[in-house]
């Protein structure tokens, strides 16, 4: 039987809630500790995340393992989830290339993370670049350089900003890369330190 459009989805597989359902292969759901003090929220799900439906297991994943390790944070002891949950991206040949998600879809995709943040609630939320933060501070003119510096409070809960994993993977500039990588981990540290 045909649903109405906007019904409102008993599963993230069903969500039509935007219309990024239709190119992606599955919704991709936040997995780890479900009682995490520390939940990481990305962007959305990659290549990779898209065809094996869990968050950050491709390249920006590894990155982000790596940085997770430096900071001494275990990945399954924390929450990791993306403020959209459907692979956005165009063809490029024979490629998928990531597009950036729209206002409309971040604040489409606000209803499942409302639902994470209340199930997990966790103490602190590490924002991971700037889609992450404009979906958690609920401000899409929220940006990340604003943000970077200091953890702030935002409905009950420490926030962090910190830069998005693929971000660091392709910014030119070994000494930049160095950077931003040892920023992320300084970012974990402190949440880390404000979640005990
Ligand atoms: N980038 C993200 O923001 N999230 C993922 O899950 C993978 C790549």
């Amino acid at each position: 039987k045909a649903q109405p459009e906007r019904q409102q989805p008993h599963t993230l597989d069903e969500c039509r809630r935007c219309e990024l359902w239709e190119h992606a292969t599955q919704a991709v759901p936040g997995e780890g500790d479900r009682k995490a003090r520390i939940m990481l929220v990305g962007e959305q799900p990659g290549d990779q995340e898209d065809l094996q439906g869990h968050p950050f297991v491709g390249p920006a994943g590894a990155l982000l393992d790596s940085a997770l390790a430096q900071a001494g944070v275990k990945r399954d002891s924390v929450y990791i989830t993306n403020a959209v949950k459907h692979f956005k991206w165009e063809p490029r040949g024979k490629r998928r290339l990531h597009k950036t998600p729209a206002q409309k879809e971040i604040l489409a995709c606000r209803y499942w993370l409302e639902g994470e943040l209340e199930q997990v609630a966790p103490q602190v939320v590490v924002a991971l670049g700037s889609t992450a933060l404009k979906a958690v501070l609920e401000d899409s003119y929220a940006a990340l350089k604003d943000y970077m510096d200091a953890p702030m409070q935002h409905a009950g809960r420490w926030i962090i900003a910190t830069y998005h994993p693929a971000y660091i993977l392709r910014v030119p500039g070994a000494a930049e890369k160095a950077r931003a990588l040892a920023a992320m981990v300084e970012a974990l540290r402190t949440a880390q330190a404000l979640a005990e």
